[in-house]
């Protein structure tokens, strides 16, 4: 196994969101190296505690290895962050006091080659962040109908030739299965028309739009983003990092539901819908990370950091 090598996007703005107490019960559903982690459990020493998952074995291997100065005080689950309620059932957890979702892959996840994350190393198409059991990429590429491939290199990657890139992929794989990354990653670039190939790997938005539909990302997060924010005790928070223009809509819609209270038309003389505001947002443009940050982790370029807190009590 290489080292894990993932550094924390905006650790300080998540931590300044989260403002974790020493008495505080935390979750993050997405606990990679265990960045964001160790800062929540530092800095609730000594009495906070965190439940954690990760759908990834070696990341959880990583952050268990990360957070060993905290022991006792933590317990890392592999699970979907989606099945939160099982977690939380299982550990005795009722309200939380904070959330973290730092959502996508990590550095970690896309330099391990094997994995067939990355278009930039040659690997067998896989991409699946839990590899023991799901659609791998090759299923998908070399399985879906030609429409169903252009439309979501589409909707999920806003790859501007996604019709063209499916017609090739599906000519490919008339004569032989599409295995390789590297083979894929050539296929794409012969898609694209030459004058437009000068910014940048042509590879990078197709792999992103196939690895989301592989792993299932947008398949239940605003579900899961709505209940993880109700399981928030009043005065808790919640801070979600996105790297995707769908997920960061996803998150603000489900803030600006709960944050909304009745929505009643005014004339009526009491409410009938019986909504509550629950949240209140305290990011109304998302943060992003400073100009320092982005030169030193090329990764936080495009993350997107919302962050709401509870108002009322869970129960
Ligand atoms: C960006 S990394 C998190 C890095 C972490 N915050 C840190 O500081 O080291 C995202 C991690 O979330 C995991 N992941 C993504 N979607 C998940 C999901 N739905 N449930 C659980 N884990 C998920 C990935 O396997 C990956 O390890």
């Amino acid at each position: 196994m290489i080292a894990f090598t993932h550094k924390p996007v905006m650790p300080e703005e998540c931590m300044q969101g989260l403002a974790p107490e020493e008495s505080g019960v935390y979750f993050d559903g997405t606990v990679g190296g265990g960045g964001h982690s160790y800062e929540i459990l530092r800095r609730s020493s000594p009495g906070g505690r965190l439940i954690a998952t990760d759908l990834d074995e070696n990341a959880i291997a990583a952050a268990r290895q990360r957070l060993q100065e905290f022991a006792g005080r933590f317990r890392i689950y592999k699970s979907n962050f989606k099945r939160y309620a099982e977690v939380l059932a299982d550990a005795g957890v009722g309200g939380l006091d904070g959330v973290m979702l730092d959502l996508g892959v990590s550095s970690f996840q896309l330099d391990e080659a094997s994995r067939g994350f990355s278009y930039l190393k040659d690997a067998p198409l896989d991409m699946r962040m839990d590899p023991s059991g799901g659609l791998s990429a090759a299923d998908v590429v070399n399985g879906y109908s030609e429409e169903r491939l252009a439309k979501l290199l589409w909707e999920y990657g806003e790859e501007r030739f996604a019709k063209r890139i499916a017609a090739a992929i599906a000519k490919r794989r008339t004569s032989r299965r599409i295995e390789s990354t590297a083979e894929l990653a050539a296929i794409i670039e012969a898609s694209i028309p030459a004058k437009f190939r000068q910014n940048g790997p042509c590879a990078r938005k197709s792999f992103q739009a196939i690895r989301i539909e592989v792993n299932g990302e947008l398949d239940g997060l605003a579900e899961a983003v709505k209940g993880l924010t109700l399981r928030l005790n009043k005065g808790g928070r919640i801070c979600v990092l996105t790297f995707h223009s769908l997920e960061d809509r996803i998150v603000k819609n489900v803030f600006r539901e709960l944050a909304e209270g009745c929505i009643c038309d005014k004339s009526l003389p009491v409410c009938v819908c019986g909504r509550k505001q629950e949240i209140k947002i305290l990011t109304k443009k998302p943060v992003t990370a400073s100009e320092r940050e982005r030169e030193e982790n090329p990764r936080s370029k495009s993350a997107k950091l919302r962050i709401a807190e509870r108002i009322r009590e869970y129960s």
